[in-house]
């Protein structure tokens, strides 16, 4: 009789023993993770969050406030909308908060019964005389994580708006796992220590997308289904305050270059009265590294460049070489100190670095160095100046010393 209800007494603790760890699995699978902030529209007044769950069942439903003290009433609740797709095994959630005021900081909770996750972001000025913009431009991040979350970490504490990241995320479009361990670090490290999350502007690079180039869209899921960017996502525009405007560009992954030229015309010729025009694309015209008579670099030349400098734009990033570059200010083709565009590159957040060309033995380099790096862009409060540094990974030269 002992044996017997000792038996079963073992059985119930085994079955809640389970129970409990069904439970906290389960727990785990609805917890917010991977969350990116991006903008759809104007950043003056909207934000877009998106987050995953490894459980459909995960958290959809995040509020906000204006305060992280604020008053039950206070807080807005919005349900994000939930989706999947083929190549992943989570629940992608994204919700984009709409009428939010210019310069101000709203403190968002993304529920879960047990860790929600609570940060902040901060929305961008409308008008200049507020404060300075701070704007990290690079990309290719690729395959040295370890180096990538140096990067990251070198970034966030630069304290920026908002960064540029100018494709090549990943290494292999379709893994899984490599885009997983990429959000976790960005959920991670792109956050500043106070709490604020800084959001991306992505374009879209051959290692987006499977095949690389001259592709459809289904071939680049992860890049489409979890950067929400306005439409079509691989090429679009987005005004920052009155002051400065930036095209993003697809060098022929998702849609040809040609396909795209018009467009830009028609983007920079609307915005024609915005002081400042800054372009992102990928594969660099003016490279560091590859051929200068490579089929993209050339169509790029032939195609966009002209609009370009018919429309006067300040400044382009380029990537894809996985070098420091600088070019010579360029116009028609050649140097032009007085009116030529600079155009920087050539990604450097974590992929292999490459041994450059000597800059001194092509024109158009100003400077080309093989090292890890981005850009540092602040345009200040006057809307007079952009002041662009770069930012390099310690090369490994400093010391510390400690009692
Ligand atoms: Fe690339």
């Amino acid at each position: 009789m002992k044996r017997m209800i000792l038996g079963i007494l073992l059985s119930i603790v085994v079955i809640i023993s389970g129970f409990e760890l069904w439970a906290q699995d389960s727990m785990d699978a609805m917890q917010p993770r991977q969350v990116v902030l991006t903008w759809q529209n104007d950043p003056s007044t909207t934000m877009t969050i998106t987050w995953r769950t490894d459980s459909q069942m995960g958290s959809n439903i995040l509020r906000y406030a204006e305060s992280p003290d604020a008053k039950p009433r206070k807080w807005k609740y919005v349900q994000a909308t939930t989706f999947t797709f083929d190549e992943t095994s989570g629940w992608i959630h994204t919700a984009e908060l709409t009428g939010l005021k210019p310069d101000r900081s709203y403190y968002v909770v993304i529920n879960h019964p047990q860790s929600p996750d609570k940060f902040h972001f901060t929305t961008i000025p409308d008008t200049r005389g507020k404060r300075d913009l701070v704007i990290l431009a690079g990309g290719d991040s690729r395959s040295r994580r370890e180096v990538r979350r140096e990067m990251n970490e070198l970034a966030a504490r630069q304290n920026p708006d908002f960064v540029i990241f100018d494709g090549d995320f990943i290494a292999t479009a379709l893994s899984e796992q490599q885009w997983d361990e990429w959000f976790d670090d960005w959920h991670e490290q792109m956050i500043t220590a106070d709490g604020r999350r800084i959001p991306v502007v992505p374009a879209i690079g051959n290692h987006e997308i499977d095949g690389g180039y001259n592709q459809t869209r289904d071939k680049a899921p992860f890049y489409f289904n979890r950067f929400i960017v306005p439409e079509p996502r691989n090429y679009y525009a987005l005004n920052f305050g009155q002051d400065l405007v930036l095209v993003t560009l697809d060098t022929d992954h998702a849609t040809s270059v040609s396909e795209q030229t018009g467009w830009l015309d028609q983007q920079l010729e609307t915005n024609r009265n915005v002081r400042w025009k800054l372009v992102q694309y990928h594969v660099a015209a003016w490279p560091s590294v590859r051929d200068f008579d490579g089929e993209i670099p050339v169509k790029i030349r032939n195609e966009w460049i002209p609009v370009l400098e018919k429309h006067n734009v300040d400044l382009v990033i380029e990537a894809h070489d996985h070098a420091y570059k600088k070019t010579v200010p360029i116009r028609n083709n050649r140097q032009d100190d007085e009116n030529g565009i600079v155009y920087l590159g050539d990604g450097g957040w974590g992929a292999p670095v490459r041994e450059t060309k000597n800059a001194d033995d092509y024109w158009w380099l100003a400077e080309a160095v093989t090292i890890d790096h981005f850009w540092k862009i602040t345009l200040t409060k006057d809307a007079r100046t952009l002041i662009v540094e770069p930012v390099f990974r310690p090369a490994g030269t400093g010391f510390t010393l400690s009692k």
